[in-house]
């Protein structure tokens, strides 16, 4: 996806930047680290080396042929500084250009995004707040620090902010805003048909697609609501989380949610039938009997009465999972359901063999309306995620 710099100054911090490396790595970015000389007395070139998969130099010195400082400022999507010192704040400032990462910082073109991390004392100081007031002038994304525990027994704003915190922030601004203002509803998980008061009948879906479709939504801008059905995911940040259990809960909660929305993604995976009988204790064995044979009965078919209530100009998304021999043969059901759904798009997606299910990545062909193969995705949940998204940008209204 995106080539985003992680400058790394001075500071105790520096082991927290460690983090914040693996999760935007986790999302698929492809990232490279620029300590400055005291950052790596902190935290050492081979942490940062192995982390990133990239060679690491902190000097404008090294690789002279390679001209570094412009090599890497401009081939970046996003700089990062985290943590940002009250001396780096203060050169980035001045625009001086005394180390590899400060002279970066004057090539960069993309967003800059700063985490400032120091003791409150510093953090308050005139000299530093007119600093940030200059970098914010200039357009640097420059966050307020986090309140709390400093390294001694000092305690108040300063703090480094959580590295999920500071993922979020960067994903923000890579994201495009193409979703601003609207509403989204997400499905994510699998739904549940108990039998009794301890056992149910329900599927292999983990729910990290759906996540992972609800976070790139809100980093996009939207306002999202995400139906979970069984999902045991900690909930995405800035995103209203409905847990459900059954097929008849998912049906009701977004249906009610879709009456607002003006895009409903069906990623959860909706069981079709439950027990005809649900039984009020829990069932017993007898010794020498067989046990009874459950019935089942038909649950609603959501989407499709989705498709039957949709507001105007509201766009719907199927998925299917399903168990294909081959492309051909994926994409033949895939028509078949398409057109028999009426949905707007729909994401297929081949499980054969346990694939997908609980893992990071994803492999997709998104089918519009019509049936024509309009996208073709692979990668992490999130890259998926957003082709979803840039299909449903094109045809909102
Ligand atoms: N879906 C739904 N309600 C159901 C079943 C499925 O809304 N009762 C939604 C799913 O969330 C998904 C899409 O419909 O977005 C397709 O699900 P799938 O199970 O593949 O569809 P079915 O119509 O049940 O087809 P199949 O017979 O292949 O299971």
């Amino acid at each position: 996806m995106a080539t985003i710099l992680l400058g790394v100054s001075g500071g105790i911090a520096a082991y927290k930047a460690c983090s914040l490396l693996r999760l935007l790595k986790e999302s698929g970015h492809d990232l490279h680290v620029i300590p400055t000389a005291s950052a790596l007395r902190f935290v050492g070139a081979p942490t940062w080396e192995a982390l990133s998969g990239h060679a690491v130099r902190s000097e404008v010195w090294d690789d002279i042929p390679g001209v570094a400082h412009v090599a890497l400022g401009n081939s970046a999507d996003l700089v990062i500084v985290a943590p940002a010192t009250a001396d780096l704040l203060s050169r980035a400032a001045a625009g001086r250009a005394d180390d590899l990462l400060t002279a970066t910082l004057l090539t960069a073109t993309c967003p800059i995004l700063m985490a400032p991390a120091m003791h409150t004392e510093m953090w308050q100081h005139p000299a530093t707040q007119a600093n940030v007031d200059a970098l914010r002038r200039r357009g640097v994304h420059v966050l307020d620090p986090a309140e709390g525990r400093l390294t001694g027994s000092d305690s108040g704003p300063g703090r480094l902010p959580e590295p999920e915190d500071l993922a979020l922030a960067a994903q923000a601004l890579l994201a495009p805003a193409d979703l601003a203002g609207r509403r989204v509803v997400v499905t994510a998980g699998g739904t549940r048909e108990p039998l009794d008061p301890v056992r149910f009948l329900g599927n292999r879906s983990s729910g990290r697609q759906g996540w992972a479709l609800a976070s790139r939504a809100r980093d996009r801008g939207a306002d999202v609501v995400l139906i979970a059905a069984n999902v045991a995911l900690p909930a995405p940040a800035g995103v209203r989380v409905v847990p459900i259990e059954t097929t008849a809960d998912l049906h009701r909660a977004v249906t009610e949610a879709a009456a607002e929305a003006d895009a409903v993604v069906m990623a959860a995976a909706v069981a079709d039938f439950r027990p005809a009988e649900r039984a009020a204790e829990k069932i017993k064995k007898a010794d020498g009997v067989d046990p009874a044979p459950i019935a089942l009965v038909r649950n609603p078919d959501v989407l499709a009465d989705l498709v039957a209530h949709r507001r105007q100009g509201q766009v719907l998304v199927g998925f299917a999972a399903e168990t294909a021999a081959s492309r051909e043969r994926l994409i033949e059901w895939g028509r078949a359901k398409v057109a028999r759904k009426g949905c707007d798009l729909l994401v297929l997606n081949d499980v054969a063999e346990g694939r997908v299910f609980g893992e990071a990545t994803n492999e997709v062909v998104i089918l519009s309306g019509e049936g024509q193969v309009v996208a073709e995705a692979d990668g992490s949940k999130e890259a998926v995620a957003d082709a979803i998204w840039d299909e449903v940008a094109k045809i909102l209204p």
